[in-house]
């Protein structure tokens, strides 16, 4: 298992990865529609307002994560269902969240599926996550308050 940060070739694999998780599937196709497309995505990386990392098992991309230099928000999170329960996603949402705290952040925070049978719930209150009641587009806001 190895995690590194992502590079733009990298990008369209992780667009592909975002469509086959359980949860919250997305795919090219409908992040297209909001105007996320790999290229899009790859300009952003390459003016420094948002880095990610991602995780290989045995040279395989199965899962990744982003954040936002300016806003201080955890973009993305996706892990694809096989590879879930391993400390993966909890490695990747710690490099991301590193990184916004070394920027000075002072307010760390993601938007999330509210639904508590999604995994994802108890994934980032266990990961020391705090919902603040506001919500955004049916999704609830978190905060990083750290455990
Ligand atoms: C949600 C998700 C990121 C979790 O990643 P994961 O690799 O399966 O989780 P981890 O194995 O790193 O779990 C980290 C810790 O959280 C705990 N945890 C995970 N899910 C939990 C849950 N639903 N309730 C309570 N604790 C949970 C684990 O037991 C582990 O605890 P530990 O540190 O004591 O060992 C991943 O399953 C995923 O991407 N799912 C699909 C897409 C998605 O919903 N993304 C999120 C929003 S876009």
């Amino acid at each position: 298992m190895l995690i590194r940060e992502t590079r733009a070739d990298d990008l369209p694999a992780l667009f592909v990865l975002r469509g086959q998780t359980r949860d919250n599937a997305l795919t090219p196709e409908e992040l297209a529609g909001y105007g996320i497309t790999p290229e899009s995505s790859a300009a952003a990386m390459q003016r420094g307002e948002v880095k990610g990392w991602l995780c290989e098992v045995d040279g395989r991309i199965v899962g990744f994560a982003s954040g936002d230099r300016e806003g201080g928000e955890m973009l993305v999170l996706a892990l694809l269902p096989d590879f879930e329960g391993r400390g993966i996603g909890k490695a990747l949402l710690g490099r991301v969240v590193a990184w916004l705290q070394s920027l000075g952040h002072a307010r760390i925070w993601l938007v999330a599926n509210p639904d508590p049978d999604v995994r994802a719930h108890g994934f980032y209150r266990r990961c020391g996550w705090v919902a603040t009641g506001e919500m955004i587009n049916g999704e609830e806001v978190m905060e990083y308050r750290g455990n």
